[in-house]
């Protein structure tokens, strides 16, 4: 690796919005750590940002459900002193009943998307913190907002990423360190063909291409947003909804029960 470029460590990089941060980045002067199973494709694409860009490439061919896996990228993100940017991107879901669900898919999409992110961002925050500079990127979804009968156990373990990147950026205030959480709605990639409901079942007018999700992600990142949703034109929406979950919250504080839970008894007691 080059001493003289940071360095990105980009997970589920072999595809989809994964491989796009990884073009977007070699583009910006970043070499790279290119994490996913499938190492002839991390193996073509360092090929073709090392011609297009100059760009040093590490693959890691891993598997993130695994402890191995985990080991493997965690080492990299504690040793490597060029690391400056982390993209916790590795992510999937079958969506179906959860009653319909095995118990190793079950298990397989919460390792990936809930232990993976939180393994690999404990990893990498003590020398993001020690230099006092860094930042992790959390891919997370608008289905941390919402859940549907084929969602319960994605929306979830998204809602998991929303959620804990919330109260890292809490912690991170007064530092040099930054977290950004992404939530892009429908993006065309391969995670349908594993999902279990294929693209073409959408809207073609509410899918996004992975390049414009990338592109605006990174526009957002550039400006210091904390919480980014790519497809959400009218910011106002999340800024009433944020203060509405922060109202509730306060609401929350309060040692008495709610008078519409007191019985006949307890209001005589
Ligand atoms: N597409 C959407 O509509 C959408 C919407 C909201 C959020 N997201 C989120 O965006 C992220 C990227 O998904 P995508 O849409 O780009 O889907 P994708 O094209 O299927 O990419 C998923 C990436 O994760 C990697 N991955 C899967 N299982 C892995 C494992 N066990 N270990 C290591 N890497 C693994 C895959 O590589 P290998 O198979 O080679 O391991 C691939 O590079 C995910 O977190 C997803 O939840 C997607």
């Amino acid at each position: 690796m080059s001493a003289s470029k940071p360095v990105a460590v980009v997970t589920g990089a072999s595809s989809g919005i994964g491989a796009v941060y990884a073009e977007r980045l070699a583009a910006r002067g970043y070499d790279l750590v290119l994490v996913a199973r499938r190492a002839e494709r991390l193996q073509a694409l360092s090929a073709k940002l090392a011609q297009a860009h100059g760009t040093q490439v590490e693959t890691v061919a891993a598997d993130l459900t695994s402890e191995a896996g985990l080991v493997r990228v965690e080492h990299v993100l504690a040793t490597n002193p060029d690391v400056s940017l982390l993209v916790n991107n590795a992510g999937n879901g079958k969506l179906g009943a959860t009653v319909a669900m095995s118990a190793a898919d079950a298990a397989a999409t919460i390792a990936l998307n809930v232990t993976a992110p939180t393994r690999l961002t404990r990893a990498a925050l003590p020398p993001f913190l020690a230099r006092n500079a860094g930042a992790i990127i959390n891919v997370s979804s608008v289905m941390a907002l919402h859940s549907l009968p084929i969602t319960s156990l994605y929306s979830g373990t998204k809602a998991f990423v929303l959620a804990f990147s919330r109260g890292i950026q809490e912690e991170l205030g007064g530092t040099g360190v930054r977290l950004q959480v992404v939530l892009p709605a429908g993006v065309a990639t391969e995670f349908y063909d594993q999902a279990g409901i294929p693209l073409s079942a959408f809207d073609p007018a509410v899918v996004m291409t992975a390049e414009d999700m990338v592109d605006a992600a990174l526009t957002a990142f550039d400006r210091g947003e904390a919480v980014t949703l790519p497809s959400v034109h009218d910011l106002a929406l999340w800024d009433r909804y944020d203060a509405a979950r922060a109202a509730l919250f306060g609401a929350t504080q309060n040692g008495k029960p709610a008078p519409r839970y007191l019985t006949k008894q307890g209001l005589a007691a």
